[in-house]
């Protein structure tokens, strides 16, 4: 009788350790995908600006890392029931869902077109891959230009500017509906 007793605290005590244990596995996933991106597009990042070395196999995988978690994948890592304290999602996806999902599409687009572009990436960096190449920039001011031919037409975006504006749209989602977690 004794034993059952302990046996039974000790389960309970199990059970209880289980709920107040670390965060929902949900918010667990999603934020690691967050920080893989981070550390993929700091990568990318670092072989344009010369910290790490161009390694054309690194940048595929970077680029899949971040493909491969916006769209979708980032959409389903947000159900309602998860929105909130103690997280780091604010409660206004759920009333901004629209908007929401427009960002993550578009980046999963931009992270797409990246996808394709460092598939065929060459051995090093060219030219052409570097923010400031390619038909986006022939004639008119470079601000005026640059965002009108990334509209119309990703693909002839150079790698580097794709980077840009995805972190663009990474700033524009965490603006409006990333809160400091607790
Ligand atoms: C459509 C919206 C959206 C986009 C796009 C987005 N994020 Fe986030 N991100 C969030 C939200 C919301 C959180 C808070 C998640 C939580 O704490 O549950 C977050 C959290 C993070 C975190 C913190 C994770 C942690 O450990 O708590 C990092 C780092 C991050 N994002 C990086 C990125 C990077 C890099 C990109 C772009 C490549 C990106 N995010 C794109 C919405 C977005």
């Amino acid at each position: 009788m004794k034993w059952t007793a302990a046996a039974l605290m000790l389960s309970l005590a199990c059970a209880s350790a289980v709920v107040a244990a670390g965060p929902d596995p949900i918010v667990a996933t999603r934020q690691s995908s967050m920080k893989e991106m981070a550390a993929a597009a700091k990568t990318i990042a670092g072989m344009f600006d010369g910290k790490l070395a161009y390694d054309a196999a690194r940048f595929k995988a970077a680029a899949e890392t971040i493909r491969a978690r916006t769209g979708p994948a980032l959409i389903a890592e947000f159900p309602s029931a998860t929105l909130g304290a103690p997280s780091g999602a604010k409660l206004e996806i759920d009333q901004a869902r629209p908007e929401f999902e427009a960002l993550a599409h578009h980046i999963g687009a931009l992270a797409t077109t990246l996808t394709a572009k460092a598939e065929r990436a060459p051995a090093s960096i060219t030219d052409d891959m570097r923010m400031g190449s390619g038909p986006a920039m022939s004639g008119g001011s470079l601000l005026g230009k640059r965002p009108a031919a990334a509209q119309a037409n990703p693909a002839q975006v150079p790698a580097e500017h794709l980077l840009h504006l995805i972190l663009q749209d990474c700033s524009s989602c965490h603006s409006k509906f990333r809160q400091k977690a607790l």
